[in-house]
This record gives structure tokens, sequence and C-alpha cells, in this order.
């Protein structure tokens, strides 16, 4: 079965360069017409460049089709500007790809607020601002597919990503309650956590490692994943060719005795409340919600 494009509108923020580049550029082959959003900042976030305008050149070339944007997911009217304009040219956007992201890299004591507000305000709410910019669209054209960008690091920790570790978990969370408010609409969300040699990587990948780790290996599983078939609620993490799940999890749990229903009676049976044999994984918060209700009935 081939997975085509052909049809569809798609924005894939922050494109200008590494993994955006590669999702837009294999989205147009595939027949897409890719708005391709950067606003050119340096790995910090400072500065503004041309480097949308320079991918778009590189699709054209390919002889796909595709448009500049150069507004900043901050920035709600930028966002919506970017939609409508999509939307002029092209009548609607079916696919968003919300990929644009910082670093402020730092151990949580020397980290400033600033530095979390904006690895804060890039990543999450800059998600939470293109999509807000499209889901009306979506919803109403009964077809979306919405793609967050996660992190191993907010998946399992990594030293010095506070605020991006925040960020990116938080942005699994979005997914897992706009998946349930889309489910109608036909409108699918999911994350993807990736890892690739790009520069917000390159001075932690050895030079092989890095070769390896070359993003057009995460492109599967992100364009599988924002594509008419695609699952949702799904966290896939993509890397160097291998492909896995992730999933939050609940474990069977204990319900106490009201005598035991103490900090030291929760001690006592913490072996069983943390056991993961047989852990489920519930598909919203009110499911877990039953399983504990049901566990009181029974
Ligand atoms: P990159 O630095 O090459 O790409 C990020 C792009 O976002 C840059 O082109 C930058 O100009 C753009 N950008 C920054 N702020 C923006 C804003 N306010 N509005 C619009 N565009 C903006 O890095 P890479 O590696 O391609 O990262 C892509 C995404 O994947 C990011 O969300 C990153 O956190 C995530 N990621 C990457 C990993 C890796 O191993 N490279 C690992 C885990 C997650």
């Amino acid at each position: 079965m081939t997975i085509s494009f052909e049809g569809r509108v798609a924005i894939v923020t922050g494109a200008g360069g590494g993994l955006g580049r590669a999702y837009a550029l294999e989205l147009a082959r595939r027949g897409a017409k890719v708005v391709v959003n950067d606003l050119g900042a340096a790995r910090d976030g400072t500065g503004q460049s041309d480097a949308a305008l320079k991918v778009v050149e590189e699709i054209e070339q390919a002889g796909g089709t595709a448009m500049a944007n150069g507004g900043s997911v901050t920035d709600e009217g930028q966002m919506v500007e970017m939609v409508a304009k999509a939307k002029e040219a092209w009548g609607a956007v079916h696919v968003l790809i919300n990929n644009a992201g910082i670093l402020r890299d730092k151990s949580f004591t020397k980290m400033t607020m600033d530095d979390w507000r904006l690895v804060v305000d890039v990543h999450l709410t800059g998600s939470a601002t293109a999509t807000k910019a499209v889901w009306d669209m979506m919803r109403e054209q009964n077809y979306g597919r919405i793609l967050m960008t996660a992190s191993s690091t907010g998946l399992y920790g990594n030293f010095g990503q506070a605020n991006y570790g925040a960020a990116k978990l938080g942005l699994a969370g979005f997914t897992k309650t706009l998946y349930l408010e889309g489910a109608k609409y036909n409108v699918k969300v999911n994350t993807i956590a990736p890892v690739a040699g790009t520069r917000m990587t390159e001075d932690i990948f050895p030079p092989e490692a890095f070769k390896a780790f070359a993003p057009e290996n995460v492109v599967p599983a992100a364009l599988f994943l924002v594509s008419e078939d695609a699952p949702t609620n799904q966290i896939v993490g993509a890397g160097a060719g291998f492909f896995h799940t992730a999933h939050v999890t609940m474990t069977k749990g204990k319900m106490l005795s009201a005598e035991d229903r103490t900090p030291e009676g929760v001690a006592a049976h913490w072996a069983e409340i943390s056991d993961r044999e047989g852990e489920t994984v519930p598909k919203s918060g009110a499911d877990q919600s039953m399983t504990i209700l049901q566990s009181l009935q029974g």
C-alpha cells in the first residue's frame, strides 16, 4: 500500500532545517502542498533567517509545491494568518506537524525562569497556538491529522533539560486530550519522540552516530502518523531506523482497607501497588476512574 498525500495540504512548523525540512520534502514528494514554516531562529531561539524560503526552493526544484512562512509559533496572529494564507491558496489544511523547537539547556540550579518560559512558550504553547489555528477547520471539514513532537527527555528525562522535558511531556499530555476531542471529527492526534542528528544534537552525537541518526530515518514514522490511515493517541519513538511505541500505563494497583489508608499502609503495600505485572493503558482519565470504581465494587 502506497501512502500518498496527493490533494492534501500540510503545515510543518520549524521546517527550515533538521527534521522539519526532512518531513516537508517527503510530504511534498508524496504530493502534498506544504507550508514550510520557520522563523529561522538560532538553536537558542534568538535571531531570524530565510531558512523556510530555502526549503521551499528545494521542494520546487524537485517538482513539488510549497509556500514559505516566516511566522513564529509563539505568535497567535501569525499562526492564524499562516493558516488563512494556506486556505486561500489551496482551500484547506489537512495536516499539521508541530515540530518547531529551541533549547536552553542548563541544570535546574542554573536555569532562570526566562529559560523556562521561553522553552515552554515555543514547544508547548507554540504547538497549542498552531493547533488552535487549524482546529476548527479540521473539525468542520471532518479531516485532520496533527502530530506533536515530544522527546526522550519528556518521556524519560535527561540531565540539564528540565524546561524542555516539561514542555515535551506536556505535548504528549496535550495529545491525550485532543485525540478524544477530535475523534468524532476524524481528527487524529499523535506524538512523535524523534532522535536525529541535527544542529540540536550536533554536540551530543559522535560523527558516526550523527550519520546513523539522519533525520530521514525519522520521516517514515512521522508521515505514517499523519497519513489517511494513521492510528490516533500514539506516542512513537523513532531514530536511526528503530521504531517503538511508548505508553502511560496503570498498574493493577491495590484497594487498601480502611485501616491501611495511611502513609504506613501505602509503604507496607508498595510492592503490590507498583507491581507492573498486568498493567494496562487507560484510554482516558475517565477510564482510569472507572477502573478504580470497579475495584471499589469488586
Ligand atoms: P532544529 O533546530 O534543526 O529545528 C528546529 C527548527 O525550529 C529550527 O529550524 C528553528 O528555526 C525553528 N524554530 C525555532 N523557534 C521557532 C518559532 N518560534 N517559530 C517557528 N520556528 C521556530 O532541530 P531538530 O532536531 O530538527 O528539531 C525538531 C524538533 O524535534 C524539535 O521540536 C525538537 O525539540 C525535537 N526533537 C529533536 C530531537 C533530535 O534528536 N534532534 C530529539 C527529540 C526531539
